[in-house]
Formats: C-alpha cells, structure tokens, sequence
C-alpha cells in the first residue's frame, strides 16, 4: 500500500518476498553502524541472503507474526517486525514490536506508518497489549512511541554494554489497545 511523506514523496508498505532477502541483510548490516541504539555491534549481524530467504518465508508462513517494509524510491529503507511474545493460549493477548529506518531517511514520517501498521496487525488478532524496549536515550523512538499512547512500565539498568565499556539502560513501554 502506497502513502504519502511528510515530503511529499510517497512510500510502499508491504510485506517482504524472497527476493528482497539481500536488501533486507543489507539494511540491517547497515543500521548497525549507523546506530547505537539497535541490539547489535557493527558486524555482528552475520546472516546470509540465503539464510534470510528462509528466515522470510518461514515469517510468511506463520500467522502469529508479521513483518512489514518500506519500499522509497525503489529501495528497501526500513522495516519492521511485529508479533505474538509466545504462542501458548495465556501469552496470546501481547505482542512485540521492532523498528529500523536507515538513517537517512529518519523523520519522514516513516516509523510512524509502520507503527500504525504494527498496531492495525494486532487488533486483527485480538492483540490487547503492545511491548517494546528502548535504549533510554532514543529520545525519537520514545517520542514516536509516546505519541501512540505507549507509556513506560519499567527500566532494565544498563541493559546494553558498549564496546567502550559504557553502558544504556533500556526503558520498557506498553500500549493498551
Ligand atoms: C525510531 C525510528 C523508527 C523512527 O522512525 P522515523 O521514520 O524517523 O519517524 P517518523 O518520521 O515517523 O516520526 C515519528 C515521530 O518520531 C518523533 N521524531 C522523529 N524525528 C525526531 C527527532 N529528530 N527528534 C525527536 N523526535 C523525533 C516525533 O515524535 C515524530 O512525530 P511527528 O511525526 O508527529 O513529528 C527511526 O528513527 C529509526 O529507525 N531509528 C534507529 C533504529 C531504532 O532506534 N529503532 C527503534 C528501536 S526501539
């Protein structure tokens, strides 16, 4: 489905295919460096085009999760994953979310049209909560995420280490739907 940009261009959100398997690699390899407020050191993420094909179309084949891209200018930029936390009968009212843009194309209004996606996705399944971690200081997600009604049920000190040894603490957020 095709939406307009704060900029006035337009971006496709769909779900991936098979053949988007290099580009989707590709962007999270690269968000890696560009962030430090993803899960991974620049690197580490070490899995191949072949590898995500299967990863993609095993996500493709199972209805307690999703997963959504965004396509600008013929290019994947971003994405995001939605899904049940477990699949057992007592865990099925919550979901969790994930994000990444690549950089340059932060503040498009992007994040904001995956999320509403994400959110769309769990009221179909009768997803009554939405939970996600945050880096403490990722004050864009933070406020995206405020911006939906998402509020703040905890903190897990010094959730991530650094390779410089510093540390960031991870806020955790809920939304009611
Ligand atoms: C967080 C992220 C997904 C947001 O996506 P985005 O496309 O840049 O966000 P949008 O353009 O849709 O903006 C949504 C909201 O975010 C906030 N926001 C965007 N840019 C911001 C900035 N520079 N400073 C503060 N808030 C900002 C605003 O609340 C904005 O709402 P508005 O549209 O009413 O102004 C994106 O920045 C990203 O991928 N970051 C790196 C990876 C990451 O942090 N992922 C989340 C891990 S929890």
């Amino acid at each position: 489905m095709e939406y307009k940009l704060k900029n006035g261009q337009t971006v496709i959100i769909r779900k991936p295919v098979v053949d988007d398997a290099e580009a989707v690699v590709n962007i999270i390899s690269a968000a890696d460096k560009e962030t430090n407020f993803l899960a991974r050191n620049p690197g580490e993420f070490c899995i191949t085009a072949d590898e995500e094909k299967v990863f993609i179309s095993n996500i493709l084949n199972d209805s307690d999760t999703d997963w959504f891209v965004a396509e600008y200018d013929g290019k994947i930029v971003g994405h995001c994953s939605v899904g049940l936390v477990r699949k057992y009968e007592r865990y099925r009212h919550r979901a969790d979310v994930t994000f990444v843009i690549l950089k340059k194309y932060w503040g498009l209004g992007i994040g904001r049209i995956l999320m509403q996606q994400c959110i769309d996705w769990c009221r179909d399944k009768n997803v009554t909560q939405i939970e996600l971690g945050v880096i403490s200081d990722n004050k864009c997600a933070i406020s995206l995420y405020e911006s939906f009604g998402f509020k703040t049920i905890g903190t897990v000190p010094k959730a991530m280490k650094y390779q410089d040894n510093t540390f960031a603490d991870e806020k955790l957020m809920m939304l009611e739907l």
